[in-house]
C-alpha cells in the first residue's frame, strides 16, 4: 500500500497529540528566576562542569582523552554525556550523577541521531532527494519519538552543511550542494526534532551543525581546510544555520575545520559576532569531537590550557571530549585569562536545556521502560520510512522503458548488495538494527514479485577482488529476460572521515556489469551510496539506472516497489553528478566567468572557460530525476513584467503527466539576476513544489516572489536586491531552458 499524504498527515497529528506534557520545575518561578537562584547556590567548579561532556562506550568517533567518563560522573564533574543509549543505561548513569550531585543538577544525553534512531529512514542526502519537507520533518519527528522514549534528550543533527564536492565523503550527511533547499529541509528537521515544546515527552534538542563551511574542506579531504570570502560565507553556507536559529534550534555544534586562518572552534566572529550577536541565538554551544584539543595542531594555541581560553571566549559553551574545560578553565579564571561572567555565560545557557526539557521537575522523565518498548520499530515508523524511502529514489536513466518490471518476466537480481541487511541502513545510523531487521532488497523482492521468476546472486563483493562468484551470477543471468544489478559503495566509505579520490563504482563492480553486458539482455544498475559517483561508463551501458541512497531499514522493500512500479519514483539530485572527477566541484548555481564556453557548437573552442577532455556540463544536473510517466511544461506565465520592491510577481506553469502512469513531479522555479554590482549565479533555486498528477492530469502550479527573494551581498556587502533585469526558469530540473523576464524597479 502506498502511504498516501492523508495518511501521513494524520500520523504527524497523532504523533503531536500523544505529546505527554510534564509541568515546569517550579510553577511560580520563570525558568531565569529558577536559573538564577541555582546559579546562586554553585561553586566555580560546579558551574564548569556543566560545561563538561564526556563519551560513554557507544559510537566514538575519536579518542576519548584519556578520561573514564563513570569515573568524571562519580565526582560530579559531568554535565552532558553522549553516546549512552537505552532507558536502563541512562537512568543507570543519571543515578550515579545525582548520587554525586551536591544541587542535584540531572545530566543531558547527547546521540547522533541522523537519519533515525532505531527505525532508519534514508540518509539525509536521499531525504534531501524527496524534495518534500512534510517527508523530512516526518522523519526527524518519529526519530525525536524513538530517541526520546529511550532515555536520550538531544540529537546532534541537522547536519547542515552545503556540500559541493563529492569527495567528501560527509555529503551523505547533509542536504547537498543548495542554500534554498538546505534551509527548507534544516527548518523542517528542527520543527521534527523539536516539536512545538520541548517539555513535552516526545521532544529533543536539536543541535545544528557543523558551524560553519565544514563542506568546503579543500579537495574534498575530510577536517581540511577552509577558506572563501565573507560574501560566499554569507550567501552559500550560512543561510541554513540561520533559518535554524528562527525555527527555534537549542544548540549549535562548532566545525573541525579553519576559516581564513581561524579555526571555527576558536572562531568569535562566527560564534559571539555572528550566531550569538546578530542572530540573537540563545541556546548553547558544543564543540565537535575534541575541537577544542585540536586548536593546538591547527598552530592558534600553544597548550591546552590556551586552547580552553580561546574556544570560552570566541564563545564555545560546552567541551565535548576534549576535558579541557574541565581540567585548565579553572586556572585560566584564576590567572584573569578568562572571566566568571564568561563562565556564567556558557553554564546559564546549558541550565536554560536542561529546564526547558523538564529535567529538573524529573531527571527521570525520559526513563520509561515501558515506553520505550512500545515506541520503537512502531508499525506506523517502519511504514513512514517506506514512505519517505520511496520518495528518495531517483530514477536516473530510463531507456526504452526498461523499468518498471513485470511479474512475468524473469529476473536475475545480482550484485554484492542485492541480499545485503547491513549496508542498506547506510552510516550513522545510531542503535539502527542491520542483520535480522532490515529489509534487503531480496527481502524487499519476495513481498512483491512472483518468487519463481525471480534469482538472486552475489557475483562480486564491493571490497574484495573475488571473482570466483561470477561465473554462476553469469549463469542465472543468462537465463533471465532482465538483469538487475544491486551495487555502490560500502556503508563506511561514505560518512566521517571517508574522503575518496575516485568516486568511481569500487571495486571489480564495473568489471562484473561489463560481463553482464556481453548477454546483450537489458541491464537495470540500483545505486546504493552516499555520495554523488562518476557514472558515464554506466550512463552509456546499462539500460536503466536507479539512484536508491542508503534508504533504510525498509529500503529493501522502497526499491522493490519501485522497480515493480508500485511505487513512481519521484526524487530529484540534491546534488550534481560529475562526468569525472576532475570537474569536481561542480554545482548547478556557479558563475558565468568573463569566457563562458557555450558548449560543442561554440565558435569559439579556445580561449574559453572549459576543459579540452571533457564537457563543461554534468552527467546528471542538480534537480534532475526521472519518472515512469512523462511531463510537460507549458503556459508560463508571469503575473507581470515589473515589479517593486513593494509588491510580489505571481508565476505560473501548466504541468501535464503526459504519460502512463500516475506520477509526482518537483515543480523548480529558479532565478537569473543579469547584471548586479558583484557576479551573480547563472540561476539559483527560489522555490520548488511537489505535486502529484494522475495519468492525462493536468495543473497550474503557483509561485509568488518579492524583492526579499532577490536579496544578495551587493559590493558594500549590505544584503539587498538591486533594481534591473531578471530572468525566471521554471521545469523539472536546473537545466530547464523554460523561461520569462521582468524587471526589478524602484
Ligand atoms: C562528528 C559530529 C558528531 C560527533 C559526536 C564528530 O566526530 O564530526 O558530527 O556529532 O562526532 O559523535
Amino acid at each position: 500500500m502506498k502511504y498516501t499524504k492523508t495518511a501521513l498527515l494524520l500520523l504527524a497529528f497523532s504523533l503531536t497529540a500523544y505529546a505527554q506534557k510534564g509541568k515546569n520545575a517550579k510553577k511560580t518561578q520563570t525558568r531565569e528566576e529558577f536559573v538564577t537562584e541555582l546559579m546562586g547556590k554553585m561553586t566555580i567548579d560546579e558551574k564548569i562542569s556543566q560545561l563538561v561532556q564526556f563519551t560513554a562506550d557507544g559510537t566514538v568517533t575519536g579518542p576519548k582523552a584519556g578520561v573514564n567518563y563513570i569515573d568524571e560522573i562519580k565526582k560530579g564533574n559531568v554535565g552532558s554525556i553522549l553516546n549512552a543509549t537505552g532507558v536502563k543505561y541512562t537512568r543507570e548513569l543519571q543515578k550515579m550523577n545525582l548520587d554525586n550531585s551536591r544541587l542535584k543538577i540531572p545530566l543531558l544525553f547527547g546521540y547522533d541521531v541522523i537519519h533515525g534512531y532505531k527505525t532508519i529512514f534514508p540518509i539525509s542526502l536521499g531525504e534531501a532527494a524527496t524534495w518534500d519537507t512534510d517527508a523530512v520533518a516526518l522523519s526527524a519527528r518519529v526519530a525525536a519519538e524513538e530517541t526520546a522514549a529511550s532515555g536520550v534528550h538531544w540529537t546532534f543533527a541537522p547536519m547542515v552543511d552545503i556540500t559541493r564536492d563529492p569527495r567528501w565523503g560527509r555529503v551523505s550527511e547533509g542536504s547537498g550542494e543548495d542554500t534554498y533547499l538546505g534551509v527548507q529541509l534544516a527548518i523542517a528537521r528542527v520543527k521534527g526534532f523539536q516539536g512545538t515544546n520541548l517539555n513535552d515527552l516526545n521532544t529533543i534538542l536539536a543541535c545544528t551543525k557543523h558551524f560553519a563551511a565544514y563542506g568546503a574542506a579543500e579537495a574534498g579531504r575530510d577536517y581540511n581546510t577552509v577558506d572563501m570570502s565573507e560574501r560566499v560565507l554569507r550567501e552559500t553556507y550560512l543561510p541554513p544555520f540561520q533559518a535554524t536559529v528562527d525555527a527555534g534550534v537549542a544548540t549549535f555544534m562548532t566545525s573541525f575545520n579553519e576559516i581564513a586562518g581561524v579555526p571555527a572552534t576558536a572562531n568569535k566572529f562566527l560564534l559571539r559576532d555572528v550566531l550569538k550577536g546578530e542572530w540573537g541565538f540563545d541556546g548553547f554551544v558544543v564543540t565537535d569531537y575534541t575541537a577544542i584539543n585540536e586548536l593546538i595542531p591547527h598552530g592558534v594555541a600553544k597548550d591546552s590550557v590556551h586552547a580552553g581560553e580561546l574556544a570560552l571566549k570566541a564563545g564555545v559553551d560546552m567541551d565535548m571530549v576534549g576535558a579541557v574545560y574541565l581540567k585548565f578553565l579553572k586556572k585560566s579564571l584564576q590567572e584573569g585569562n578568562v572571566t566568571e561572567a564568561q563562565i556564567n555565560d556558557a553554564c546559564r545557557r546549558i541550565l536554560n536545556a536542561k529546564y526547558d526539557l523538564g529535567l529538573f521537575e524529573d531527571p527521570y522523565r525520559y526513563s520509561d521502560d515501558k515506553r520505550e518498548k512500545q515506541t520503537i520499530y512502531k508499525k506506523e515508523y517502519l511504514d513512514a520510512a517506506l514512505h519517505v524511502a520511496n520518495e528518495s529514489m531517483v530514477l536516473l536513466k530510463n531507456e526504452n522503458s526498461v523499468l518498471p518490471l513485470n511479474k512475468n518476466q524473469k529476473v536475475a537480481f545480482v550484485g554484492p548488495l542485492v541480499s545485503d541487511e547491513w549496508n542498506i541502513i547506510g552510516s550513522w545510523a545510531a542503535t539502527g538494527d542491520r542483520y535480522g531487521y532490515a529489509t534487503s532488497v531480496e527481502e524487499g523482492i519476495m513481498e512483491v514479485a512472483n518468487k519463481k521468476n525471480v534469482s538472486f546472486d552475489k557475483g562480486v563483493e564491493i571490497l574484495k577482488d573475488d571473482r570466483s562468484m561470477i561465473a554462476k551470477a553469469v549463469e542465472s543471468a543468462r537465463n533471465a529476460d532482465v538483469i538487475v544489478a544491486v551495487m555502490g559503495e560500502f556503508e563506511n566509505m561514505t560518512g566521517e572521515a571517508a574522503s575518496r579520490s575516485s568516486i568511481d563504482l569500487p571495486g571489480i563492480q564495473k568489471e562484473f556489469l561489463a560481463e553482464l553486458k556481453k548477454l546483450n539482455k537489458p541491464i537495470v544498475l540500483v545505486l546504493l551510496n552516499g555520495r554523488p559517483l562518476t557514472l558515464e561508463w554506466e550512463n552509456e551501458n546499462m539500460d536503466a539506472i536507479l539512484e536508491a541512497w542508503y534508504p533504510g531499514t525498509r529500503g529493501g522493500a522502497a526499491i522493490a516497489q519501485t522497480l515493480y512500479g508500485i511505487n513512481n519514483p519521484s526524487g530529484k539530485l540534491p546534488m550534481t553528478f560529475p562526468r569525472n572527477v576532475g570537474q569536481v566541484p561542480i554545482y548547478y548555481n556557479h558563475k558565468n566567468t568573463g569566457r563562458p564556453y557555450l558548449g560543442p557548437t561554440d565558435p569559439e573552442q579556445k580561449y574559453k572557460s572549459r576543459y579540452t577532455d571533457v564537457d563543461n556540463s554534468p552527467l546528471y544536473p542538480f534537480g534532475y530525476g526521472l519518472s515512469y510517466t512523462t511531463f510537460d511544461y507549458s503556459n508560463l506565465k508571469l503575473s507581470s513584467n515589473q515589479i517593486n520592491f513593494n509588491n510580489t510577481l505571481k508565476i505560473s506553469v501548466e504541468v501535464s503527466n503526459t504519460g502512463n502512469y500516475d506520477g509526482e513531479e518537483v515543480v523548480q522555479l529558479y532565478i537569473k539576476d543579469k547584471v548586479g554590482t558583484v557576479t551573480r549565479p547563472v540561476k539559483e533555486l527560489k522555490g520548488f513544489k511537489k505535486v502529484a498528477l494522475k495519468k492525462g492530469e493536468k495543473k497550474t502550479v503557483e509561485f509568488e516572489i518579492s524583492s526579499n527573494d532577490l536579496r544578495f551581498y551587493n559590493i558594500d556587502m549590505d544584503f539587498v536586491a538591486e533594481p534591473g533585469d531578471f530572468e525566471v526558469f521554471v521545469g523539472g530540473s536546473s537545466a530547464t531552458e523554460t523561461k520569462d523576464k521582468f524587471v526589478l524597479v524602484r
